[in-house]
């Protein structure tokens, strides 16, 4: 997701520097912007000058220091605590103390990730949706500790994206994957449990309630390790076992069969 978000912030006129921790993640994500880009070429609704103007506004680097001149750092990486706390501790170090970071955490805690800073008032949820150039909305959430002027300056930013910004507390899932996980899991226990096809279960949520794609391609798409890693922090954030992940999907990961990505979930790609 982190190139969806390089893209369109490039597109909104700003600098961005994209980082990763090894050059092939960033040739990848800058193939994947100068496809998602040239969707737009190809309709016509984007200039091949226009097009070369966004990319040259991404500088891609494995180096965290060139952080230290960015006002907002959107941070999207693998969906653990220990790892973005981690980083959320680094970044707090390279970055001027007045600059705001954000994560696009899917699930996990804004409160505990700013309690590993010393700018807690500073650190805010900007949760976008995949694919980020498409999808409109932003669920932006506030810990704790995450004052009026940081949600203030990133509604004013999500809005100069071109996305529309929801609030939500801060609460296991937020609002978007506490509402959308239990769904696909349901699916995902209707596959397991043989009451239909893959095809049957995701035809009937498309055809019957106008899902642009079913809960088993979503989760393909989403990736089934995201799945599994959101359905374990509602499981533990509210101690109910409504959220408990079908044994499905456990085993699919398990497998590294992680969807889309790995070229085989519920689906084979
Ligand atoms: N970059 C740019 N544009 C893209 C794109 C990309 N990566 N992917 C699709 N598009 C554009 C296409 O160009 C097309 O644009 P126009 O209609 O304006 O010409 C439009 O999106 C539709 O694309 P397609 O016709 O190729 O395919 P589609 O109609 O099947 O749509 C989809 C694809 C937009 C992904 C649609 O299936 C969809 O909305 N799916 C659901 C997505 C969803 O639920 N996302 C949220 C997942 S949850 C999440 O992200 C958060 C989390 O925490 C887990």
């Amino acid at each position: 997701m982190g190139n969806g978000i390089a893209q369109v912030a490039a597109r909104a006129g700003f600098d961005v520097v994209m980082h990763d921790v090894q050059d092939g993640f960033l040739q990848r994500g800058l193939g994947a912007i100068d496809k998602s880009l040239q969707r737009d070429v190809d309709k016509e609704r984007l200039s091949a000058d226009e097009k070369a103007a966004i990319i040259s506004r991404i500088k891609a680097t494995t180096d965290l220091n060139a952080l230290s001149g960015a006002s907002l750092v959107v941070e999207a990486v693998t969906e653990d605590l220990k790892v973005k706390t981690e980083l959320f501790g680094a970044l707090d170090r390279v970055l001027p103390p007045e600059s705001i970071l954000a994560s696009n955490t899917s699930s996990i805690s804004i409160t505990k990730l700013a309690a590993a800073t010393q700018r807690p008032d500073k650190v805010i949820g900007m949760h976008f949706m995949n694919p980020v150039p498409v999808m409109k909305l932003v669920e932006v959430i506030r810990g704790i500790a995450t004052s009026d002027a940081t949600y203030e300056k990133i509604r004013a930013l999500t809005e100069k994206l071109g996305k529309t910004a929801l609030d939500c507390h801060d609460s296991p899932g937020f609002v978007s994957n506490r509402v959308l996980m239990p769904m696909i899991n349901e699916a995902i226990f209707t596959l397991h449990e043989g009451v239909a096809t893959r095809e049957s279960i995701d035809g009937i949520m498309k055809l019957g309630m106008n899902h642009p794609m079913g809960p088993l391609a979503l989760a393909d798409f989403i990736g089934l390790d995201v799945c599994l890693a959101i359905l374990r922090v509602l499981y533990d954030g509210f101690g109910d076992p409504k959220y408990r992940a079908c044994p499905l999907l456990r085993q699919y990961v398990d497998a590294g069969w992680l969807g889309r990505k790995t070229g085989r979930g519920f689906y084979e790609y």
